[in-house]
């Protein structure tokens, strides 16, 4: 294919990924992801995807399973509850990839329909979820034990002793309404480790132009709180962490009570 057949191409369609088609061609996706994305880009270079398979959560046009196959995993599966026509129709034939791209929600992901998965890639849906423990709970259960899972996800910076999780709705959420899950760090990390995952790194992207943004964040908070109104909570930063399934107890007290029956009530009272 010519850089103009290339160019003709990708004007079609619309991307969301930046993804490197030639030296000088860039699928045009929108550029105000990138530090995050590049976060969860290094983080992923950290592991070994040789001979792996991996599951890409929400994976829009394929930046990460493309990172993934070319990291040498055996088999990458994307799924996303809007797939992308240009990862589809264009990028995948584009690279000769072997990568399977499905459209389902990630609650209806289950072992039997797709096996499970040394590595799950989980970058930029977190936030997204109305149900966040239930998702994390559907990746844990199609996740082999020992296997790793990298998330990319927006942090609320607001408390750091307490496990919070912020779940607004509608105008109050800091990005848009389909933004509603915002676990604080210590949140996520203990949800996480409640779940069987024991996180081994977090890293978080640099504040951008700090000082300008955080000034007028802050005059906004002080004209809210003068006006009589509730301050919105709108310092998020962005995070990737990864941490490795070790396992849970099927038959735990607090499993059983959570995940399955028990008999806690009937025998000890209370
Ligand atoms: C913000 S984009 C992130 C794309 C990519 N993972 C990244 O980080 O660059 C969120 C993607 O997740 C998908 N998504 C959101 N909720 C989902 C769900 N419950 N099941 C499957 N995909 C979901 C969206 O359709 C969208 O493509």
């Amino acid at each position: 294919m010519t850089e103009q057949e290339i160019l003709d191409k990708i004007s079609h369609y619309k991307f969301y990924h930046i993804i490197p088609l030639t030296e000088t061609i860039a699928t045009p996706g929108n550029p105000v992801y990138l530090p995050a994305q590049n976060l969860c880009l290094r983080m992923m270079e950290k592991l070994d995807f040789r001979d792996k398979r991996v599951l890409d959560v929400g994976c829009r046009d394929g930046l990460y399973s493309f990172k993934a196959e070319s990291l040498g995993a055996r088999e990458v599966i994307g799924i996303d509850n809007d797939l992308s026509l240009p990862a589809t129709e264009f990028l995948i034939p584009f690279f000769n990839s072997k990568i399977k791209m499905v459209q389902i929600n990630l609650y209806d992901l289950t072992a039997t329909k797709f096996g499970l998965f040394d590595i799950i890639l989980f970058p930029g849906v977190l936030y997204h979820l109305r149900y966040p423990f239930w998702g994390l709970r559907i990746l844990r259960d199609i996740l082999k034990l020992g296997g790793d899972l990298i998330i990319e996800t927006a942090i609320w910076r607001g408390e750091s002793r307490n496990a919070f999780l912020f779940c607004p709705i509608e105008a109050e959420s800091p990005y848009e309404p389909s933004s509603c899950t915002f676990f604080n760090e210590k949140g996520l990390l203990d949800t996480l480790t409640s779940l069987g995952f024991t996180a081994q790194a977090i890293r978080y992207v640099p504040e951008s132009s700090g000082f300008s943004r955080r000034r007028k964040e802050w005059l906004r908070q002080m004209k809210t709180c003068l006006s009589g109104n509730r301050p919105p909570i709108r310092q998020v930063s962005r995070a990737v962490l990864h941490c490795t399934y070790r396992g849970i107890d099927r038959h735990s007290r607090y499993i059983t009570y959570w995940e399955g029956e028990h008999a806690i009530h009937s025998t000890i009272g209370g």
